[in-house]
């Protein structure tokens, strides 16, 4: 039997100890897929004291990443620890000890790619990062590799799996957002702290990392259009239901001539939309070949042992380069580095889409040809729309749908309608992606 290839691995937490874990469980069969055996030399974790759910072998835990970094025998370094610094600073590191790396860390390679990516090629070693974007699916693999021959229309991706729990609970159980995401707190579906995911920021950080992969570009964060789901409303969620919808946090990304349209929003979409059944905290990705046509990928976007899957699936890939004497095989963002460029995203106010309206209006004669007016004089066509109850005071909601309009005309309509004295409140805008609107 050949030696063992030595791996150290940064950050012992839930991911870690998984990976871990899998490493142990998985060993006899790993050996017979890999020839090697394929073994954590060292861990290394700022906490070395807290019980962990797995029990160590061999391998020395050490509250100092240095003892992995410099260790000649290990030739991959796992970072799990999360975070810009000190990841960056370890992986550069890593790096410049010749050492291949295999990291998670979604928000450092979206923002220090470029520089992490050119640290990689000028060492010639290999970064895995499966583990970075949609948790145990292997989107990277199948944008790298499977999908390599084709010309990536678009994707259609539920990325996070907190926002996506909470979206499908406050429509299973008709509960408000911050009760929903009270519980899922308290179930450990979302961190204390829930705002990247909330938000949208974790989404636009694997979005950024899929546009690379998809076009061979280097990709700028605050180009993307970001927009999470923290003032999504039960009463949109219910009216979702009635004109036949759900609502789901999508990033999309849609090549349209020589411009990339990339957008991460609250999205109604048809109940028979193959994103519509993906609930709970699984992720999905909808992938437009233009020759594989349809793709889609579905599962576990987070968690100890899915995630983990996906490290040592980078672990055994790297180990399989390194017994063919390899450095790597596959470019790191799929395209020959001297073809990577700078991505040309469409502007937000160009993105051409339906569109679902709730005013809270005053319910008086007048008033909806008054807000029709405005639309129509922005070149917005309405599809449909719904009034409930009457109140002689307060408001009532006006809900409507639109045939294709341009952002910017929407937002000028918008900014007139709020305006009003007969509306009240600020109008809630939910993007729409119906095949079936014109
Ligand atoms: N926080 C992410 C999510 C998982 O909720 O999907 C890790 O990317």
């Amino acid at each position: 039997m050949k030696k063992a290839i030595n791996v150290g691995l940064i950050g012992f937490g839930t991911v870690g100890t998984g990976v871990v874990k899998l490493l142990h469980d998985n060993a006899e069969l790993i050996k017979k897929r890999l020839g090697r055996n394929l073994v954590i030399k060292a861990i290394a974790d700022i906490d070395t004291k807290r019980k962990r759910s797995v029990s160590l072998r061999d391998e020395q835990l050490t509250g100092d990443a240095a003892v992995i970094l410099n260790d000649p025998d290990i030739s991959i370094v796992i970072e799990l620890m999360g975070g810009f610094e000190p990841a960056k600073s370890f992986i550069i590191e890593a790096m410049k000890n010749r050492k291949h790396v295999v990291t998670a860390n979604k928000a450092l390679l979206a923002t220090h790619g470029n520089e992490i990516f050119r640290v990689a090629d000028e060492e010639k070693v290999n970064i895995g990062f499966e583990a970075s974007v949609g948790g145990t699916i292997p989107i990277i693999k199948t944008l790298k590799e499977s999908l390599a021959a084709n010309n990536i229309k678009s994707i259609w991706g539920i990325m996070n799996g907190t926002s996506n729990y909470i979206l499908s609970k406050m429509t299973e159980e008709n509960k408000p957002f911050h009760d929903v995401l009270r519980e899922a707190q308290e179930l450990g579906h979302a961190e204390a702290d829930p705002t990247y995911d909330i938000e949208g920021i974790d989404t636009a950080h694997k979005l950024a990392i899929i546009l690379a992969l998809s076009y061979g570009k280097n990709v700028c964060l605050d180009d993307i259009y970001c927009e999470g789901i923290s003032g999504i409303n039960r009463q949109d969620i219910e009216f979702a239901r009635e004109l036949d919808y759900v609502v789901k946090l999508l990033a999309i990304e849609i090549q349209r001539d020589a411009q990339i349209e990339a957008r991460i929003h609250p999205t109604m979409i048809p109940l028979d939309h193959i994103l519509a059944s993906v609930n709970g905290n699984y992720n999905a990705f909808h992938v437009v070949g233009d020759a594989s046509d349809s793709v889609f990928l579905y599962g576990q976007g987070s968690g100890m042992m899915p995630t983990a899957s996906a490290v040592v699936s980078d672990l055994i890939d790297i180990s399989r380069d390194m017994e063919k004497g390899i450095w790597r095989r596959v470019p790191l963002r799929s395209y020959c580095k001297n073809e990577i460029d700078d991505i040309q995203l469409l502007p937000m106010e160009e993105v051409i889409t339906n569109y679902y309206f709730r005013f809270s209006a005053v319910d008086r004669p007048g008033v909806l040809s008054k807000i029709s007016g405005i639309l129509g004089a922005h070149n917005i066509s309405i599809a449909s729309v719904i009034q409930k109850g009457r109140k002689t005071e307060g408001t009532v909601p006006i809900v409507m749908t639109t045939h294709r309009a341009r952002e910017s005309n929407v937002q000028k309509a918008l900014d007139e309608i709020n305006k009003l004295d007969m509306v009240q409140g600020r109008t809630v805008l939910i993007r729409i992606e119906d095949p079936r609107l014109t």
